[in-house]
């Protein structure tokens, strides 16, 4: 069996599913806010994966520099500077975690718990090099290196295989055709709420949600870009002075101008059609960018 195949088989392990639900609890009770926050709402982009940047790549130059003798010392103020950074970064991944489907939430508990465990090493190799005890120390960072490096690959695949972190919108709106597509004339639309209509391309059928307000309307791929959540079932409101469209499953916010994420746990944008007008009728293609 291969990485792939063995992660797959650990993401159907249902052993460990109510020890990890007071965790899931104790993380959604946070503040939106915080929440938010944590997720990248407020940047348009997941924060999880450019927090990371900071301890993976301090562990991995310290595991260099600890290998050139007369760099120990500098090798000893990075491994420092990832366990400080270590802590940012674990609390947007379980803002994230807590807001995933099932298989996604059993491999970030294996995932957490490896990061733990390369963490409590790091701090025991801080620990040793701070009473002069530099092998033992490096042996216990090079260890933390390498259930870190482990650790990275369970969250590769849920980044990648799993589709943790990915815009569902952005995949739906590849499958849809790049021409103008017909949505039907402007009076059937309700007023106020988003409408499911369907685009087509590459043989399938892509559900939108048009939203009108007045003469305006505004179209999103109708999967919304945090689980593929129906958006034509939500509803419009206000949130944080911006009238968004928000998703029926976690409650997500998106602005109806322009997509941006006003809350969370999406913190992808939400994939906008342009729309013109044709002798009444609503007209909605994707713009270039996502062609
Ligand atoms: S699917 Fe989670 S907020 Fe839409």
């Amino acid at each position: 069996m291969g990485l792939m195949g063995f992660l797959d088989r650990l993401a159907d392990v249902d052993t460990l599913d109510k020890a990890m639900e007071p965790a899931r609890k104790a993380v959604q009770s946070v503040p939106s806010a915080v929440k938010d926050l944590l997720h990248g709402t407020w940047l348009g982009h997941p924060l999880h994966p450019v927090l990371v940047q900071v301890p993976v790549g301090s562990w991995v130059s310290a595991g260099i520099l600890d290998a050139i003798p007369a760099m120990r010392p500098a090798a000893t103020v990075l491994i420092g500077t990832g366990v400080a950074a270590s802590l940012p970064a674990a609390a947007s991944g379980a803002a994230d975690w807590s807001e995933q489907g099932i298989g996604v939430r059993r491999l970030g508990a294996v995932h957490a718990v490896m990061n733990t465990v390369a963490l409590g090493l790091y701090v025991g190799s801080l620990a040793a090099r701070a009473k002069g005890r530099g092998t033992l120390g490096r042996a216990l960072a090079y260890a933390g290196l390498g259930v870190a490096g482990g650790s990275a690959a369970v969250g590769g695949h849920m980044s990648y295989a799993q589709s943790s972190g990915a815009s569902h919108a952005a995949t739906a709106a590849r499958a849809l055709s790049s021409d103008w597509i017909d949505l039907g004339p402007l009076d059937d639309l309700p007023e106020g709420r988003p409408a499911l209509r369907t685009g087509t391309g590459s043989g399938v059928e892509v559900p939108l949600a048009a939203v009108r307000r007045g003469a305006r309307v505004d179209v999103f791929i109708g999967a919304c870009s945090h689980l593929a959540g129906p958006l034509y079932e939500g509803s419009v409101e206000e949130v944080r002075g911006h009238a968004c469209l928000v998703c029926p499953w976690h409650d997500s916010a998106f602005d109806l101008d322009n997509g941006e994420p006003r809350r969370g746990p999406a913190a992808n944008p939400q994939e906008k059609l342009e729309v013109r007008m044709e002798a009444g009728r609503v007209m909605a293609r994707l713009p270039s960018h996502n062609r």
